[in-house]
């Protein structure tokens, strides 16, 4: 084996923020150019394809990309029998959306609408969207009609369009199904869990690699542990994707385990944005396990030591000699440099870029300052969020370990990175949340709206804690206060934990419906 190359962190750092900027200008052109290109574009509904929403409801909201005039007898709402719903009226008006109403309120059950429009150019288009009704009283209470109510719960809401005029409107409608409240219940859960967790571990994937190029200063084994986190995330990314995917099949037509070896409805999923941005999240994760490592150099790069002290980080080269710290690695700290080279920083971009394709903003227009908001949203969520999951580790273990904490360094280190991301969180945020939200009141007279006031609270909480820890923790460490070390040790815990309950209500926020 040879001696690592040395890449100066510098210029790993530049290929991340290159690779990002890439993948950003991607997303961005890509989102631009897709609704020029065609006549007329299907760009969302509310309630979104593959949702779940309470009931009743009475009225669904068809968005398109430009003028469009609805063919309003091909309009049709079913139930999950395929049985006809009456139709009050298809009004269009005159802002690119067509609203639906229904003449009774739709209480429960898995609704299709089917619709069909003609462009501004002639040209005939149509297709249809499917969402699940949930019970506004029992989630947990079998439905009344004994074959119950199937759910689904994909946060996405791309169309089932073909956008050629042929209507591909694929969800067949079953008939029959077996599945109770209480069997969708259960898939939809998974679905939520799976989904929090595979956020959390993106999260950490991707902010883990920015904590190790910009905040980590610590001995040999702990920046291994990093590496460790960010395996054992990109992991978990593939397996809860999997899961997702299952929990989405079961729920898609109702049918339960059947639809889960059942090729019409694998084809069905798999034309949706959830099934690209599911793909993006595996390939990503797959380069990012496969390619991530690091290498350890002192602050001094001069320096040089025996091989046989770099055991972890690769083979020794029987041969050479290959920069280490001064000091025995267990004191030392050391300066963390990410060996991945670009294809784990590609990995990262990727994992950026699925959760474009998921979520209310999937759809949502204006496309690139969707795109460009969701991708920085997460960014500085990893960032900040992952930062502050491994400062508390870190410190935690070194407490664990009676090792001095030298809690400063990191803290001054980190709280630079958490500053800035905390107000690109908050300013992506709220582009998205103005997206989403068609009036302001919908803030509290949504599900949507008060599940986002819930987390805006939660993230008030930790910006202030953050706030303290700058403002009065920091100074007390620069001054050597031991006690403030314990202090710092412990709020960054409390930080950690908020965020991940910010998370779980994320994983329920983007299936929510931000209609009044
Ligand atoms: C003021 C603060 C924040 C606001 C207003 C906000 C708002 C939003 C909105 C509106 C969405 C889109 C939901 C959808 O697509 O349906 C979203 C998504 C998301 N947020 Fe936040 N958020 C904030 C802070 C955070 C923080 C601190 C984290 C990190 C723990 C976070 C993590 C996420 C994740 C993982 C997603 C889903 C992925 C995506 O669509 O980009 N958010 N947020």
């Amino acid at each position: 084996m040879s001696t690592p190359t040395v890449v100066p962190t510098k210029s790993i750092s530049r290929w991340f923020l290159f690779l990002l900027g890439a993948a950003t200008t991607l997303i961005t052109l890509g989102l631009w150019v897709s609704p020029a290109a065609a006549h007329v574009d299907f760009l969302g509904s509310t309630p979104a394809n593959v949702s779940t929403v309470p009931g009743p409801i009475s009225e669904v909201v068809f968005e398109f990309s430009g003028e469009a005039d609805p063919i309003t007898e091909d309009f049709r709402i079913e139930n999950s029998a395929g049985e006809s719903i009456p139709i009050r009226t298809v009004a269009n008006d005159g802002d690119n959306k067509i609203l639906v109403t229904s003449a009774d309120p739709i209480n429960a059950g898995r609704t299709k609408v089917l619709w069909a429009l003609r462009g501004a150019d002639g040209h005939k288009m149509s297709g249809s969207i499917v969402f699940t009704v949930t019970p506004a009283a029992a989630t947990a209470v079998p439905a009344p009609e004994a074959s119950g109510t199937p759910a689904t719960t994909a946060p996405t809401s791309n169309a089932v369009s073909d956008g050629n005029g042929d209507g591909l409107a694929q969800s067949s409608p079953s008939p029959v199904t077996t599945l109770t409240v209480n069997d969708s219940g259960f898939a939809e859960t998974v679905g939520v869990v799976a989904r929090w967790l595979v956020y959390g571990a993106v999260l950490l994937a991707v902010g883990a690699l920015a904590y190790l190029l910009w905040v980590h200063r610590g001995t040999r084994s702990e920046s291994r542990r990093i590496v460790f986190f960010i395996r054992r995330a990109a992991v978990l990314i593939v397996l809860g994707s999997v899961v997702e995917w299952f929990a989405q099949l079961a729920l898609w037509n109702g049918d339960g385990i059947g639809d889960l070896v059942r090729p019409a409805v694998w084809g069905e999923l798999g034309s949706t944005g959830f099934a690209l941005g599911t793909l993006c999240r595996i390939v990503g994760a797959v380069l990012v396990l496969r390619f991530v490592a690091i290498d350890v150099v002192p602050e001094d790069e001069r320096e040089e030591a025996s091989v046989t002290d770099l055991d972890w980080i690769t083979e020794p080269d029987p041969s050479g000699s290959v920069m280490l710290d001064r000091q025995p690695p267990s004191t030392t700290l050391t300066r963390v440099r990410v060996e991945s080279g670009p294809l784990a920083l590609l990995g990262a971009a990727l994992l950026i870029l699925s959760e474009s394709f998921i979520g209310h903003t999937a759809s949502i227009e204006p496309r690139a300052l969707m795109g460009v908001s969701d991708a920085v949203h997460l960014t500085s969520a990893a960032i900040w969020a992952a930062g502050a999951w491994l400062l508390a580790a870190t410190l935690w273990r070194r407490h664990r370990q009676n090792e001095p904490l030298n809690a400063g360094l990191l803290a001054t280190r980190f709280s630079v990175l958490a500053t800035w991301s905390l107000v690109a969180v908050a300013l992506s945020g709220t582009i998205l949340a103005w997206a989403i939200l068609e009036q302001p009141s919908a803030l509290w007279e949504s599900e949507f709206g008060r599940l986002l006031l819930a987390k805006i609270v939660v993230v008030i909480v930790i910006g202030s804690i953050g706030l303290h820890n700058q403002r009065v923790l920091l100074p007390a460490l620069a001054s050597g206060d031991e006690s403030s070390e314990q202090r710092f040790r412990r709020t960054i815990a409390i930080e950690s934990l908020l965020f991940v309950v910010v998370l779980l209500i994320t994983s329920l926020l983007v299936i929510a419906n931000p209609l009044s």
